[in-house]
């Protein structure tokens, strides 16, 4: 489903920073996955190359049979969109939509019918507790209120592969559970494969697999 071969990143800014040094990687359809490793490690780097919001220095990288390289930027933006759902570790909404707009968004790129992305939305809202908030802009809002609007944004879909990079690192216990639970009911009920970027080791051991990044490169993968 997901293969990363030989996977170099680097960044060439006043210094040289090599974000990831040859990750070999296969990740297969339905397994939800936890990547943990230190603050710098490349652990965001890694999922904004798999999910094609940047192109790696080296290596290929393959999703659901197609290989990124080969793919134009209209090609790289149709797999984003039908196939991956992405939670930010900064949110990333767009300030001057409504919540309710920013959760319809992604439907209303795959061609959803009006009234099934009002259902939608609003549901996916009610789910994380911002049933109340739907009108309010994201400037509007706390922190935890701004993830918990993008979850509902990239669930809305049902993207068969979702990337979380610390998606409940700004919850507080109760809600962080939630949002687990949603995401996990993605993963059972609908055999989507994810991979949760996390600091949190009690969401990182619930999974059947983690992935260990340290400076750059895969250090160790371990499956229970
Ligand atoms: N756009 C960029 N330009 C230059 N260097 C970058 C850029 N993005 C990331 N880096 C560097 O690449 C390395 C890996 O960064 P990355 O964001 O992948 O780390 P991370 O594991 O996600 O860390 P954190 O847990 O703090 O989110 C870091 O040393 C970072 O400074
Ligand atoms: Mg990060």
């Amino acid at each position: 489903m997901i293969h990363l071969r030989g996977v170099f990143k680097q960044f060439d800014g006043k210094r040289k920073v090599t974000a990831l040094e040859g990750v070999n990687l296969s990740i297969e359809s339905g397994e939800m996955v936890s990547i943990i490793g230190p603050s710098g490690s490349g652990k965001s780097t890694l999922l904004n190359l798999i999910g094609g919001l940047d192109r790696p220095t080296e290596g290929e990288i393959e999703i659901d049979g197609s290989l990124l390289a080969k793919l134009d930027d209209d090609g790289l933006t149709r797999v984003r969109r039908d196939k991956i759902g992405f939670i930010f570790q900064f949110f990333n909404l767009l300030p001057t939509l409504t919540c309710l707009e920013n959760v319809s968004l992604p439907l209303h790129l795959r061609g959803w019918p009006r009234k099934k992305i009002e259902e939608r939305a609003k549901e996916l809202l009610s789910l994380v507790q911002l049933g109340a908030r739907m009108d309010h802009l994201p400037d509007e809002l706390s922190g935890g209120e701004r993830q918990r609007v993008a979850i509902a944004r990239a669930l809305s879909v049902y993207p068969p592969i979702l990337l979380a990079d610390e998606p409940t690192g700004n919850l507080d216990t109760s809600t962080g559970v939630e949002i687990l639970r949603l995401i996990r009911d993605l993963h059972e009920r609908l055999g989507a494969t994810v991979l949760i970027v996390t600091h949190d080791l009690a969401v990182a051991d619930s999974c059947r697999r983690t992935i260990h990044i340290r400076d750059g490169h895969v250090f160790q993968d371990v499956r229970r």
